[in-house]
């Protein structure tokens, strides 16, 4: 596995933030990375090994405006443009006040990248704004467990 591609969804720049980071630390890890914060990415998916999501949740349970329409084209394209090629995982930045939607957006993501046949490396990985000090930290902590989980996997394959 080589290229990842890292798609944010942020209203107040804490996801933006993390995914950069993620980026960072994957590009210096010589991933070919490529960071996207738009919907336009999505007829891409099937150029990469691994996407990565990470989105906050805003309103009442919904997706930041600038990866609302990624969401809407996965959504629309599920049962067409099946992405049995690339495997994703996503990290979901919410806040456990609010207790009906917690996460919602990237559970939301999660579900429809397995509906399109994708393979998840890990659960939906959910970030409590009032627990997490450290977001960045604790994202890139994810990135490393699900490179790892994919390099097993690969390893486990050649063998
Ligand atoms: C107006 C508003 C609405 C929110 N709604 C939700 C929600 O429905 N569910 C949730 O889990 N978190 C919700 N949150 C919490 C954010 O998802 C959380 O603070 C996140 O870390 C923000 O990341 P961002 O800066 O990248 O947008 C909300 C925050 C705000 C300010």
């Amino acid at each position: 596995m080589s290229s990842v591609l890292v798609v944010y969804g942020s209203v107040s720049g804490t996801a933006a933030i993390v995914a950069e980071e993620i980026v960072r630390e994957l590009t210096e890890k010589d991933f070919q990375t490529e960071l996207s914060d738009s919907s336009d990415v999505y007829t891409k998916i099937p150029n990469y090994d691994l996407v990565l999501v990470v989105t906050s949740t805003t309103g009442t349970g919904n997706f930041p405006d600038n990866i609302d329409g990624f969401y809407q084209e996965l959504f629309q394209n599920k049962n067409n443009q099946r992405l049995t090629e690339t495997q994703f995982s996503v990290l979901a930045l919410g806040d456990t006040s609010f207790t009906t939607t917690y996460c919602r957006a990237g559970e939301l993501f999660h579900d429809v990248f397995i509906q399109s046949g994708s393979d998840p490396i890990l659960e939906c990985f959910k970030l409590d704004a009032c627990e997490v000090m450290d977001p960045v930290g604790a994202g890139i902590e994810w990135a490393h467990s699900v490179v790892a989980k994919v390099s097993n996997q690969l390893s486990q394959d050649v063998v």
